[in-house]
């Protein structure tokens, strides 16, 4: 059996201080194709949504008293690179080949349906360069 090969690069995900600041910078100054905010109380997040030709950046700000990139932002109050996501074809094969290499999965080993509606899993930012990897099956 082969190695089980990460895809694209889905998005970047920006966790940022001011949503509507950022947003506007990357609209005026950077000239990108930016939406609208989207509410995922699911996710504990405000997202913005930005398409590049090649992938996608999210702009991420906490919504509600238990968001999980409070702590992020407490840490890095000037905002910064939260996670980066790659499509893969088969989550679970992509599972258990980084488990069987030592990697760690963060929570619970079953995939969640993420931000997009599909099947994702974090990764141990420790296990990988001090950067925090989600995989979403795609
Ligand atoms: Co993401």
């Amino acid at each position: 059996m082969g190695i089980y090969m990460i895809g694209k690069l889905n998005h970047v995900a920006i966790a940022v201080p001011d949503l509507s600041a950022a947003a506007e910078q990357y609209r005026t100054t950077l000239g990108a194709k930016v939406g609208d905010p989207v509410d995922e109380k699911d996710h504990g997040v405000t997202v913005v949504f930005i398409e590049l030709p090649n992938t996608k950046i999210e702009l991420l700000h906490p919504l509600g008293s238990n968001s999980p990139i409070q702590g992020f932002l407490d840490k890095n109050p000037n905002g910064g690179i939260h996670h980066i996501c790659y499509e893969v074809a088969d989550i679970k094969k992509a599972r258990d080949q980084l488990l069987s290499f030592g990697a760690r999965v963060l929570g619970e080993l079953e995939p969640k349906i993420g931000a997009h509606g599909k099947p994702v899993i974090f990764l141990h930012p420790k296990d990988f360069n001090g950067t925090l990897i989600e995989l979403e099956e795609i």
